[in-house]
């Protein structure tokens, strides 16, 4: 069976290709799981792709992965700023986590500079737009398949 990642993204992402393109870029949510599917393909990953703008429901999911998946691939959005909640169901299901943003949330507003998630997450990228996620799934099928050998 292939390590199966869960990809979550948190609230606005629905909006990706029409919100804020120049931050953003143009892709869409729909181009972004499709591109990080063909990813997973070929790094012999299995992935679940979600997006929400409820708080309580990603939070269900994370816990939800415990036991059950291998890896967790979040982008929190503006949770990523602001939620505990969210840290501390990602340490609870005992997974490792890589943090993504599209933008350089370092490049910002400072309030951005923050993040809860980043000290429990294994590694962090951000600024290298849809690139970011093709990027962690592909260290989540070398941590995996190198576990494996
Ligand atoms: C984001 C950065 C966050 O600060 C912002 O609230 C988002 C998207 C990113 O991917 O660059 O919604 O996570």
């Amino acid at each position: 069976m292939k390590p199966l990642i869960l990809v979550l993204n948190g609230p606005n992402l629905n909006l990706l290709g029409a919100r804020e393109p120049t931050q953003y870029g143009h892709e869409t949510l729909a181009d972004l799981a499709q591109s990080c599917a063909a990813s997973a393909q070929q790094l012999g990953l299995d992935i679940e792709f979600r997006q929400t703008n409820h708080e309580g429901e990603l939070i269900d999911w994370i816990h939800a992965a415990r036991g059950r998946c291998s890896g967790i691939l979040i982008n929190p959005g503006a949770w990523t700023h602001t939620s505990v909640a969210i840290r501390d169901a990602l340490v609870a299901c005992e997974l490792p986590v890589i943090e993504v943003h599209l933008s350089n949330v370092h490049k910002r507003e400072p309030f951005r500079h923050l993040s809860f998630v980043s000290s429990i997450a294994i590694g962090v990228i951000c600024g290298l737009g849809t690139q970011g996620y093709r990027s962690a799934l592909s260290y989540f099928g070398q941590l995996f398949h190198e576990d494996a050998a």
